[in-house]
């Protein structure tokens, strides 16, 4: 699951001590572990060897400069949605053939700065935007290759608002208008369209799912097939769990083992398979480090208030999302043999971890069980490392915390904690136009 471990009470980041940690880095502090980056990565590369996936990391999930180098430098390429995710992943260093682009309102600005950076592909999201980067790659007298995201009607059975795959989301084309789209576009002299690309949500805890639309996309493919249009690439998109609690997660093999008999076809015939994952490699890789600042009664609820909240990680109140959160220092009764919604131990008091944000939805959870904590105590939520930070805003003018990679028994800061000053200094001086 990952290297954030209790010994002797104390919950140790690989070799890290997080209190001591947290004394010399401060709080809120996201602190990543890089044997959990590189284990997921591998991890997801070896199950799915047989089919030698490009495993394009999505650089939403998690985008500091130096995780992406990380995962770069271990054979991943990049999923970009945005101009701003393309420089990021530029600037460490991917190639621009190792990254795919999806989302589905790119801008012509951003169209060009992709052609220019020669990417792998465009993942395209309708017929407007299709005709719109086949202009833009005319003008600019380049050629792309481009994969029509099909939305293959699949119930990932995830959260109504991390739910990708189904008809009536604003993703993709659906698989009937597929073979039009390919009739109309498959020729562009400048825009190759010979790939399909799918995302059907996030999290998703079991394979059926992917199995479901694997064999939708693998009928479109042999469909097209008979209709002459040869596809090259089958993106299958990201989505895979994180252990948010233990084991929640089918283990790579697991999808592996139904996914690659499926696809192995597909691969003999010269086809390239991506993977796009974001979560599955980098949520259990971090975690949330928070200082209890005050305890609260109100009425029979006790509230614990931490020096973070939804500014630093939304997912709780967005996404009615579960952390396990547990206090990084406790005594032997209280070590945690499991991360679980519901903890069996003596001792336990019910509560509402609570940040300093002025919203009543400024929770990171309600109603759990946690040992006795004080104020100074420290506070880890775990598997925080996807969709945390990047998340992350200035409100309520709250700095945004720090990052630190761990790696073996050296922490490294890897983006420093945001001052006053940085929160004020672009607006010291108006620009007249
Ligand atoms: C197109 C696409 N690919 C990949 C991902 C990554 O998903 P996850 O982090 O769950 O693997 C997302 C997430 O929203 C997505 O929209």
């Amino acid at each position: 699951m990952d290297q954030m471990q209790y010994r002797d009470g104390q919950l140790f980041c690989e070799q890290v001590n997080l209190d001591d940690l947290a004394a010399r880095a401060g709080t809120p502090l996201y602190v990543y572990s890089r044997r959990t980056l590189i284990d997921h990565l591998d991890g997801l590369m070896q199950a799915f060897a047989a089919v030698d996936p490009l495993i394009c990391y999505s650089i939403k999930s998690c985008g500091n400069l130096h995780i992406l180098r990380l995962l770069a430098q271990r054979g991943a390429g990049m999923d970009v949605v945005s101009g701003g995710e393309l420089y990021r992943a530029r600037e460490a260093g991917v190639d621009g053939g190792r990254i795919v682009y999806a989302g589905v309102g790119k801008t012509d600005a951003e169209i060009r700065m992709a052609l220019e950076a020669g990417i792998g592909w465009f993942n395209i999201e309708s017929e407007a935007e299709f005709e719109n980067i086949a202009a833009i790659a005319r003008q600019m007298r380049r050629q792309a290759s481009a994969a029509l995201r099909v939305n293959p009607d699949v119930d990932a059975r995830t959260h109504a608002k991390t739910t990708t795959g189904k008809k009536e989301t604003k993703f993709g084309v659906d698989l009937e208008r597929a073979h039009r789209f390919f009739e109309r576009y498959g020729k562009d002299a400048h825009l190759h369209l010979s790939a399909l690309h799918m995302h059907i949500g996030s999290p998703i805890y079991t394979v059926e799912p992917y199995v479901e639309a694997v064999e939708k996309a693998l009928q479109l493919i042999a469909d097209l097939k008979a209709t002459g249009v040869a596809i090259t690439a089958l993106d299958l998109g990201g989505g895979f769990g994180a252990d948010y609690e233990e084991r929640q997660t089918p283990p790579y093999a697991a999808y592996a083992d139904k996914l690659v008999p499926l696809l192995k076809p597909f691969v003999a015939q010269g086809g390239r398979l991506i993977l796009e994952p974001g979560r599955t490699i980098v949520a259990n890789a971090g975690v949330l480090l928070t200082r209890v600042q005050y305890i609260k009664m109100g009425g029979a609820k006790k509230f614990v208030i931490v020096d973070s909240g939804m500014n630093h990680l939304i997912r709780p109140t967005l996404y009615d999302s579960f952390h396990f959160i547990w206090p990084t220092r406790v005594t032997p009764m209280h070590q945690p043999k499991t991360r679980h919604r519901a903890m069996h131990q003596q001792g336990l008091e019910k509560c509402d971890v609570v940040g300093p944000i002025c919203e009543t939805g400024d929770y990171f959870a309600r109603d759990r069980a946690l040992p006795p904590v004080a104020r100074g105590d420290l506070l880890a939520v775990f598997t925080a490392g996807a969709y945390g930070m990047v998340m992350a805003s200035n409100y309520n003018a709250q700095p945004r915390p720090a990052e630190v990679l761990v790696d073996g028994a050296q922490a490294t800061i890897i983006r420093p904690r945001e001052t006053y000053d940085d929160l004020v200094a672009p607006e010291r001086h108006a620009q007249p136009l």
